[in-house]
């Protein structure tokens, strides 16, 4: 099939290099001559795991452009995912979709023969039956049905494995104006998914719902995590990991994203739960388990800060990890940045140090922070590290050895990655696991010791 992709992004790159790899011919379109360039030139505009390795691929046809007009006349199907940001009350606006489809709208004026046009990106419920039609109907002069067809059709990824997600979705969402426009989507995804994931094809409204109501689920479940954390610190003997792996066992519950660590963070997950809050109330309906979620989650930073205060091993704080997680250098809503900023304003000299998202973080950061180059920069520069991002490197570089021969002499480790057992009663370099009782037991062998 010939299709085309508007906005090529961190999501619309990979999806456009996918389709490609699938045999399509794929022509993307983004306003950034800087990205554009680069894809041509068959280089990752940013970097995600296996993107760099599908536009390697020389059988692939796909061509970037800033064009409208040549991205989208010869193809059969547009999937627009440009952003969707956050505005007033926390709801997200349209407008970068609608002028993606004023420019859609006038190629397909002159264009013959049916077109399916699908809304990747999210947005709120009623949006794409809404003014997303209306727009797209206004400009194109056609109507939704013989020659139009509209989709929403929302992925579920995570950064840092796009590619991967996309290729083995737990399922395809397709919200569709008729059963024309959601057999021709489906059948663009039985060509694309290495898996056979079960389709589920609704109405529009009802497919936006879904998207904002699965990712607010999920906040939901972390902040229950980080909640039982905070119960497990102060609960003599517990440990909140032997906990939810057993909870999570169960099938009504399951184990992904049960973990007890730091606030979510992130492009998505925070301002979901924003928006999904701000629909509610507009329509009158209580939200109060939405609101508990955010409580929840507004407490981590200050449940880490009591955690420094109660073990106070001096004012000088190392924080490993600034992006939101793993495997990439996005730093929205970064829970690192948030707790250095916060530790700097109450008179600590806070030192950083992340594998990937440095130079990012930098713009976020108070100018007080200092970034450090490397694991033991940031470990020689503190008394109490702070192990935010679960980071292989951390885990793998961060031994009792390493540490004692730095100035650091707390380890708090929000994400229990380091092997505790390592760091035994001889080792002069205390290891906390956020979410351990043992945190209690430890304040009183400092006190006896020291
Ligand atoms: N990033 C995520 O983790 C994630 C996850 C799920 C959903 N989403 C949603 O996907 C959408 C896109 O997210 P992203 O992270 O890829 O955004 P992004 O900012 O990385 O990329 C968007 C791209 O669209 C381009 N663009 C904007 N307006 C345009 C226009 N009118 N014509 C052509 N190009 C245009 C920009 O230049 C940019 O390259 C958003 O709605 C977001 O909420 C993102």
């Amino acid at each position: 099939m010939k299709l085309s992709v508007v906005g090529l992004g961190k999501l619309g790159s990979p999806l456009a290099a996918l389709l490609a790899t699938k045999g399509h011919e794929v022509k993307g379109v983004d306003f950034s001559n800087e990205i554009v360039e680069k894809l041509n030139a068959r280089q990752a505009p940013f970097h995600e795991e296996g993107l760099q390795d599908l536009l390697d691929n020389e059988a692939l046809k796909f061509e970037a452009t800033t064009d409208y007009e040549h991205a989208i006349q010869d193809t059969d199907a547009t999937f627009i995912i440009v952003p969707t940001p956050s505005a007033e009350k926390g709801l997200f606006t349209n407008r970068y979709i609608l002028d993606a489809l004023e420019n859609v709208g006038q190629v397909l004026q002159k264009k013959e023969g049916y077109h399916l046009v699908v809304i990747t990106s999210t947005v709120m419920p009623g949006s794409t039956m809404g003014e997303i039609r209306e727009t797209l109907e206004r400009a194109s002069g056609k109507a939704l049905g013989e020659e139009l067809g509209l989709c929403y059709n929302p992925e579920f990824i995570a950064l840092g494995s796009v590619v991967r997600d996309m290729l083995y979705p737990d399922m395809v969402l397709i919200g569709e104006s008729d059963q024309k426009a959601g057999d021709f989507l489906q059948s663009i995804y039985e060509s694309f998914c290495d898996n056979t994931p079960p389709v589920q094809r609704m109405n529009c409204v009802n497919a936006e719902l879904t998207k904002l109501s699965l990712n607010t689920y999920v906040t939901t479940k972390i902040s229950y995590a980080n909640m039982l954390g905070a119960v497990c610190e102060a609960l003599p003997e517990s440990d909140v990991d032997v906990v939810t792996r057993a909870i999570g066992l169960d099938s009504r519950i399951g184990q992904k994203y049960l973990k007890a660590a730091v606030a979510f963070g992130g492009p998505c997950f925070p301002r979901d739960n924003v928006a999904f809050r701000a629909m509610a109330q507009d329509l009158e309906v209580p939200v109060d388990l939405a609101q508990a979620t955010q409580q929840v989650n507004d407490f981590q930073p200050k449940r880490l800060q009591a955690l420094i205060r109660k073990f106070n091993r001096g004012k000088r704080i190392g924080v490993l990890g600034l992006s939101y997680k793993p495997g990439t250098y996005v730093v929205e809503e970064s829970p690192g940045i948030k707790v250095a900023n916060q530790l700097v304003k109450e008179g600590y000299q806070v030192s950083v140090f992340d594998p990937m998202a440095l130079e990012q973080a930098e713009k976020d950061l108070d100018e007080r922070v200092q970034l450090t180059s490397s694991i033991e920069a940031c470990l020689k520069a503190c008394d109490t590290a702070l192990i935010m991002t679960n980071w292989s490197e951390f885990s793998e570089e961060i031994t009792p050895k390493l540490a004692q021969e730095t100035a650091c002499q707390l380890i708090i480790d929000c994400w229990r990655t380091l092997d505790q057992k390592q760091f035994t009663n001889d080792c002069k370099v205390l290891y906390i696991g956020q979410g351990l009782a043992i945190a209690e037991q430890k304040l009183d062998e400092l006190a006896t010791v020291h």
